[in-house]
């Protein structure tokens, strides 16, 4: 019989119990122990799994608990340094989105990683969610015709949180969905925003992503509405979707509607567009927990030794953009451009974005929080 992997979830507040509850339900692993530094929530989980064993020393539960593999899901300021301890005791690690609260950081994770041939995830959950993966196998099929942009809107009223930005918060997930639907890396970003109740967070923000060939991606985040949306609008030559994630059944319709112009005409009066107004329809999906999928992906790569879905790359793109959008924030919505379209290591920040992260580096106390500074969680 195959040896069961050995799990510890590290970090049991708001989302570590759902990751607990997946990896306790999964054959091929054994959840063998949790920790985090809060007595309390290790109480309240022992009473829901006695028989798993609770923790408060981090270092003890990662280097020395004969653990196979980690799952951290701490305040995003430690993802790096227990993901760290994790890989440099040779166990597999599996971390929270964002993956780190810098691109070196990540670097640094995906390097070590692949220097001791362990697997690194990131939970980047939407990407193992029905809805989103039948919109990937749509636009891939071409179903859309060419995308043209594609528009996010994940608001609602709260959760604050004190020291990370709602960008940092929200919009991981919407950026995740992006880069994987579209297959690239954007050339530019530009976010706007505002801190309208704790004074240098923002709490509202505007965000947009320009790919190659002129399309682009807009996420608006907020905790500053008064109704939770959880929407994504996808718009293709030929067809568009509207991906509502709040909607309990019938969460993708898809639009057999188009515009086009005439291909040629002599005067004004024979211009006119070309509405086409088809039917919708709602595909049907089988649902099944994204958390769960995810978690036993990391359990099947690790039995495989095969590269995630979202690993250490994915983890890092998505701080990239992140990085960016945050100077971009701090200089007004001025666009922050990437050298290469698909090159995500290779960020060129304009000379301003420098002066700004050279500020924070070497006082900490800048207008601009440093990336480091903004922690975030759902
Ligand atoms: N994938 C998703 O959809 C999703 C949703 C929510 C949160 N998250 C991510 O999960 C992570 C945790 O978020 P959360 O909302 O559960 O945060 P939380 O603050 O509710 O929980 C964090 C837990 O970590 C513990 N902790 C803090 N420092 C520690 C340390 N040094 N050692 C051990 N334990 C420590 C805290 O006591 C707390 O119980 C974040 O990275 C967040 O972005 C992901």
């Amino acid at each position: 019989m195959k040896p069961q992997i050995e799990v510890g979830v590290l970090g049991c507040g708001y989302w570590g119990p759902l990751l607990v509850r997946n990896f306790k339900g999964l054959p091929g692993c054994r959840l063998k122990a949790v920790c985090d530094v809060n007595a309390a929530r290790l109480k309240h989980l022992s009473t829901l799994y006695p028989d798993v064993e609770g923790m408060t020393n981090p270092q003890q539960f990662v280097n020395g608990y004969g653990l196979d593999a980690v799952v951290i899901a701490t305040p995003v300021k430690d993802h790096y340094s227990f993901a760290k301890a994790s890989l440099l005791a040779g166990k597999h690690t599996f971390i929270e989105k964002p993956m780190a609260s810098s691109s070196a950081e990540c670097e640094e994770l995906i390097e070590i990683a692949q220097r001791n041939g362990l697997v690194l995830m990131i939970d980047h959950t939407f990407l193992y969610s029905s809805p989103v993966q039948k919109i990937a196998e749509i636009v891939q099929a071409g179903d859309l015709g060419e995308i043209r942009y594609i528009n996010c809107r994940r608001l609602n009223l709260g959760l604050f949180q004190k020291d990370i930005n709602v960008a940092w918060d929200l919009a991981p997930h919407d950026i995740s969905i992006i880069l994987h639907i579209l297959g690239e890396f954007p050339t530019t970003i530009n976010c706007q925003g505002n801190a309208h109740i704790t004074p240098g967070i923002e709490d509202v923000t505007n965000m947009s992503l320009s790919f190659p060939r002129k399309r682009f991606a807009t996420i608006q985040s907020s905790w500053l509405e008064p109704r939770k949306i959880r929407e994504m609008t996808i718009v293709g030559t030929r067809r568009m979707i509207v991906y509502d994630d709040l909607r309990t059944r019938e969460k993708i319709r898809i639009y057999d509607v188009r515009v086009e112009r005439p291909p040629h005409y002599d005067t004004f009066a024979e211009f006119q567009y070309s509405y086409h107004y088809g039917d919708s329809y709602i595909p049907h999906i089988h649902q099944e927990e994204p958390l769960k999928l995810a978690c036993q992906h990391f359990v099947d790569c690790i039995e495989t030794l095969s590269e995630p879905l979202t690993g250490g790359r994915q983890g890092l793109e998505l701080i990239k953009v992140l990085e960016a959008a945050t100077v971009s924030l701090k200089m007004n919505g001025a666009p922050v451009t990437f050298s290469s379209s698909n090159d995500a290591v290779a960020a060129h920040r304009s000379a301003k974005a420098e002066e700004i992260l050279e500020t924070e580096t070497s006082d900490g106390m800048s207008g601009a929080p440093a990336p480091h500074q903004l922690i975030t969680q759902d």
